[in-house]
């Protein structure tokens, strides 16, 4: 039995928080993780593999009382947040996690911020990033350590979610400067960060991370090594006329999240979330890999 500090994660059943559960565990570290009541299909299958492996579950939800969620917590020293969704989990969920963290006697809170350098942002520029510096806001408060990890892109969302590569047309689309160097790393490089962070000593305030920093004509160079096809880079238009398309998108529907894939595009291809220095070198221990070793396994082959 282990006597390291036990980690309690939330969103264990997510992208980045299965992950950062399963770089957890590789390190024979303790993890608790609240899931939800009613979690089935998938989801509880991969979770029942991460039980095999040693994982210990707890029901619950973030909107939980206080007192009850400071129970789930219990002896847990880091309390890792990779939850995903609106203000009432990023904002007002997260607050009442770190209450709960207080409660219990946590020592350290790691929030999901898991994005480029939030800190360089202003509101407006993102609304899912509003929401975390909001958060930030109102437990700033708190005694918990908080540590903000930041990794710019995942390569799975570069090559999917965002919507530049069309697999099938053969094209790499982008806005603005295709020279403009954009901070990327994979889901599980950014869990292994993540980890590392959560089990090493000393760490305080923003850490940023990258597995490369590439700008999109490398990243298109990267996918024609990596998957052996051409693929033709088309240019979509300004930097400028991008945040006038974020504008035009926003006057038509009343879900940001149609176009929260834009805003993180501005926020990169204008350099304002890139990161000035990275912490890599703190944690030797993580080799990230590469954008080219992931497409050639992941990419879809048409
Ligand atoms: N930098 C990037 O490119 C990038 C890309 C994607 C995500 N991210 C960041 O990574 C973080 C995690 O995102 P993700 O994509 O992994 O999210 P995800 O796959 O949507 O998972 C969200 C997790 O939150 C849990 N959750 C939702 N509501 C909850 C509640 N009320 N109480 C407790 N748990 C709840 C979900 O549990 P259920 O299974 O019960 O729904 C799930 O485990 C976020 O900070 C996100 O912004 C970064």
């Amino acid at each position: 039995m282990s006597t390291a500090p036990k980690t309690f994660v939330v969103g264990a059943t997510g992208l980045l928080g299965s992950r950062i559960v399963s770089a957890l565990l590789d390190k024979g570290a303790p993890v608790r993780a609240l899931v939800r009541p009613g979690t089935e299909g998938d989801r509880k299958a991969a979770l029942a593999a991460l039980e095999a492996r040693g994982l210990e579950l707890v029901e619950g939800d973030i909107t939980d009382p206080v007192e009850k969620l400071a129970a789930a917590i219990g002896d847990a020293t880091t309390v890792i947040s990779a939850v995903q969704g609106g203000p009432d989990l990023i904002v007002d969920g997260q607050v009442n996690l770190v209450r709960a963290a207080e409660k219990a006697g946590a020592r350290r809170f790691i929030p999901s911020d898991f994005a480029v350098d939030v800190t360089k942002l202003e509101d407006g520029d993102n609304f899912m990033i509003d929401w975390r510096r909001q958060a930030a806001a109102a437990y700033a408060d708190t005694g918990l350590e908080v540590i903000s990890v930041l990794n710019g892109a995942f390569y799975e969302v570069m090559i999917g979610f965002m919507g530049l590569v069309d697999w099938e047309a053969g094209t790499v689309s982008h806005w603005g400067d295709p020279d403009q160097p954009l901070d990327l790393t994979s889901v599980a490089d950014t869990a292994a960060y993540t980890a590392a962070v959560a089990l090493g000593p000393g760490a305080k305030g923003t850490l940023r991370f990258a597995g490369e920093v590439l700008s999109m004509r490398q990243f298109h160079q990267t996918l024609q090594r990596a998957t052996g096809r051409i693929f033709v880079l088309k240019t979509l238009g300004t930097a400028d006329e991008l945040r006038a398309e974020i504008t035009r998108q926003a006057g038509l529907t009343q879900n940001p999240f149609d176009y929260v894939a834009l805003q993180y595009q501005w926020c990169m291809v204008t350099g304002k979330g890139k990161f000035d220095v990275l912490d890599n070198a703190k944690y030797p221990q993580v080799k990230p890999g590469s954008l080219e070793d992931l497409v050639r396994e992941a990419a879809p082959r048409a």
